[in-house]
Order: C-alpha cells, then structure tokens, then sequence
C-alpha cells in the first residue's frame, strides 16, 4: 500500500524550491526532504561516478523511508540518472526535473534561448536530445555556471549574495545576433530560483525567466491523487543531510520550511 511520503532529493537546497510548491498543493501528505549535501556540489562530478551513487543512495532512501513518490528535485541527478533508477527500482514512482526547453521554444519571440544550468547538466545527453526534438528551430544557448548554486546556498543560509558574481554567472546567457537579442532564459537548476530577483536586478535586459518548481510539484500532485490517501497526516516532515552534520544556518533554513531534521549517527 502507497501511503508513505513524498520524498524530495536534491544535492542542497535547491529542492526546496519544489518543495515551496509541493506543500501548497499536497499538503495532506508527509515530505521528507533529502539533500546529498555530502556530495554537493553535483555539477563537477564525473557521470558513471554519480550515477552509482545515486543508484546506491535511493536503494537505501526507499528501504528506510518507503516513499509514496521520490521527486528528484534537481536537473543534475534527473538528466544523469532518471533513467536508471527507473530501471533499478521498477516498483518506486520518480517525478523527474529536467530542463525547460520545450516551454522555452513554445514561448520565445526572438528564436534565442537560453539554459542555464550546471555544468554537469549542460555536458548531458539528455539535455542535448531535448534541444534537438524540441527546439531545433531555435538558436539555444547553453551556459553552464561554475559557481551559481554555490551562490544561491550562501544566499539561502547566509542572506547574502555578491551580485557582480550574479551578473558574472548570468552574463553568457545575453546573447545579440541580427538584431535580436535572447528572451528566454530557463533556469535549469533548482536552486536558481532563489536568486532570481538578483538576475533580474544584474540582468543586461528584461527576459522571461523560466521556473519549473511549480510544474514538477504539479507532476507530483497527478501522480499523488491516482493513489489512496495518506492515512499518517502531516507533521512528520523530516529532513535528512548525507553529511550527517549539516552547519547550524542549513538546520535553520530547513526548519524554516516546516522540517526537523534527522540526527544520524
Ligand atoms: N540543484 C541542482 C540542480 O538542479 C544542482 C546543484 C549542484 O549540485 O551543483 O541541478
């Protein structure tokens, strides 16, 4: 019977930008939140490397917590390893984050686009098929930020932020080419929309940009309603660091958003 949590898992916090949506449209189940924080940050990781890890962690996750539906609240692991862990846990429901770009080709008037993301999720196959099936007809540009979800953690747990390293990060994704200039950028992290009002405020002129946290909470939500009601309620959110130690500013911001955290160890 499916009646346990909704998992949510990213490298850090980023996630938690899913998990602000998530808890407004199911708040009647539980949510645990998972940060690999041991590992973050994922952009620089080599893929077979992560993908065992992975693999291996949510073979562990889903054992201990039993979760309803495990969202992957983060591009990187999503574009490198959805796939597997499909194919190692056939019985488990995953809700995938994978760039914006279809929305982003629907949407743009200038036919210039851009995807922000880490490096990671820029060097990935799967973000390279989807540019190719749907936005062949667009000029994408991806830009992958070395130190931009580094950015946003400092921002979250510290309220602080450089903005001329925002507007350093960001810069690469203004692009001008016969007369017209990039409209879209998708934001192809899960941590990035917390500081996208810095982006805007760095930014060298107004563009859309694009969030998919509210898309992936509702993905949940379709997934959630075909199942039987929870039965344990809310109030059981926890949160759990990989590190098992995570710093006193992480421990405050997650219980900010409703979690206690669990003490490993
Ligand atoms: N939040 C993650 C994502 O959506 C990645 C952050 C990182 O570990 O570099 O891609």
């Amino acid at each position: 019977m499916r009646d346990g949590p909704i998992l949510f898992f990213d490298s850090g916090i980023g996630g938690l930008s899913v998990v602000k949506e998530a808890r407004v449209l199911l708040p009647e189940h539980g949510h645990i939140y998972v940060a690999d924080d041991a590992a973050f940050p994922y952009g620089a990781w080599e893929e077979e490397a992560l993908k065992r890890r992975l693999v291996a962690l949510f073979g562990r996750l889903i054992e201990r917590f039993r979760p309803a539906i495990s969202v992957i609240a983060c591009n990187t692991a999503s574009t490198l390893a959805i796939g597997a862990l499909r194919e190692a846990y056939p019985g488990e429901l995953f809700v995938g984050t994978v760039p914006a770009i279809k929305p982003a080709a629907e949407r743009t008037r200038s036919g210039l686009v851009s995807v922000l993301a880490t490096p990671g999720t820029v060097r990935r196959q799967y973000t390279r098929d989807l540019i190719s099936q749907y936005a062949a007809q667009c000029h994408v540009r991806l830009v992958g930020s070395e130190n931009l979800a580094r950015l946003a953690e400092q921002y979250m747990r510290e309220g602080f932020v450089d903005e001329e390293a925002v507007r350093a990060e960001i810069a690469p994704c203004f692009v001008e080419r016969d007369g017209r200039r990039t409209d879209i950028v998708v934001l192809a992290c899960t941590h990035y929309p917390f500081l996208v009002n810095r982006m805007r405020k760095t930014a060298p002129w107004p563009v859309d940009w694009i969030d998919t946290s509210e898309a992936i909470a509702r993905r949940a939500l379709t997934l959630a309603r075909a199942l039987p009601q929870p039965s344990r309620g809310q109030g059981a959110d926890v949160a759990l660091f990989t590190s098992g130690a995570p710093p006193a500013n992480l421990r405050r911001l997650v219980s900010g958003f409703g979690f206690s955290v669990l003490e490993e160890g």
